[in-house]
């Protein structure tokens, strides 16, 4: 059996009337990508910001590890090795693609020690984000301008400062979205690389690219989950291929 990375236990959140994730439960594996999938307004992202802690859980518990990481803070979390990227992008266009991986090694630091800046700290923070680099397929780019290089290297780019702060588990949101082919490749292949060394939650629409790379799925439609298993199980599942496969997969 492989360790289990972050569990979601009945995880709910509601925003006035609507509960945008409804009772959700889920597990993620090491080395395993766990995709979750549906329409529009599921409540993917809402669900990836109560992992994240970027929003507060009405209610429900979330582990991380053996450590319960209900209600902290999202710094605290991603110190505890939970690392995100966002459905929107979340670069600062005007630096380079180095400072902006570098300035995400950097929040790694508790912010206590932060404003120090040892030497042996900044040595650390600059291995950080070289490796996060390297791993992400960005090195030829170190010194262009952010809001210069193209639409799938910015998604990288965001890979990349998510891997800076060392996770063990990634969150993405929709790390596909708005690419061309050959864009969406590279992506899924610096994916399955990723992914030799961690656990992955990955929130995508495009469905080749889930297939492709899931372990698992967890399906939801307005807020809860309609079905969770295999890609075979959920190919398979009628209710799924009723609410939002059609006749394709
Ligand atoms: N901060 C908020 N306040 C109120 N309602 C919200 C908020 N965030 C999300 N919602 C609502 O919660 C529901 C789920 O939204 P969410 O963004 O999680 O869906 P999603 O599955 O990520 O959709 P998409 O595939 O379009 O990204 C939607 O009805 C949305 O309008
Ligand atoms: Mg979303």
């Amino acid at each position: 059996m492989s360790e289990v990375l972050l569990s979601a236990h009945h995880l709910t959140k509601r925003f006035g009337g609507l509960a945008a994730v409804n009772d959700v439960s889920l597990e993620l594996l090491r080395n395993h990508i766990h995709a979750v999938i549906g329409p529009n307004g599921a409540g993917k992202s809402t669900l990836t910001n109560l992992l994240s802690g970027d929003l507060p859980l009405t209610s429900g518990r979330v582990t991380l590890g053996t450590q319960d990481i209900t209600g902290w803070k999202p710094e605290k979390i991603s110190a505890q090795g939970l690392g995100r990227s966002y459905q929107k992008t979340n670069i600062f266009l005007p630096f380079s693609v180095w400072e902006n991986v570098r300035l995400a090694a950097q929040s790694r630091q508790p912010s206590a020690t932060r404003w120090l800046q040892r030497a042996s700290n900044l040595l650390a923070v600059n291995a950080r984000a070289e490796r996060a680099l390297e791993l992400s397929g960005l090195q030829h780019r170190k010194t262009s301008i952010a809001g210069t290089i193209s639409h799938g290297e910015q998604r990288q780019l965001e890979i990349a400062m998510t891997l800076a702060t060392e996770p063990q588990v990634l969150l993405l949101d929709e790390p596909l979205a708005g690419m061309g082919a050959v864009e969406a490749e590279r992506m899924v292949r610096l994916l399955q690389d990723i992914k030799k060394d961690h656990g992955m939650l990955l929130v995508e629409h495009d469905m080749d690219a889930v297939f492709t790379l899931a372990d698992r799925l967890t399906v939801m439609v307005n807020g809860q989950v309609i079905a969770s298993g295999t890609p075979a199980d959920i190919r398979a599942d009628a209710n799924v291929q009723a609410a939002y496969l059609g006749e394709n997969h």
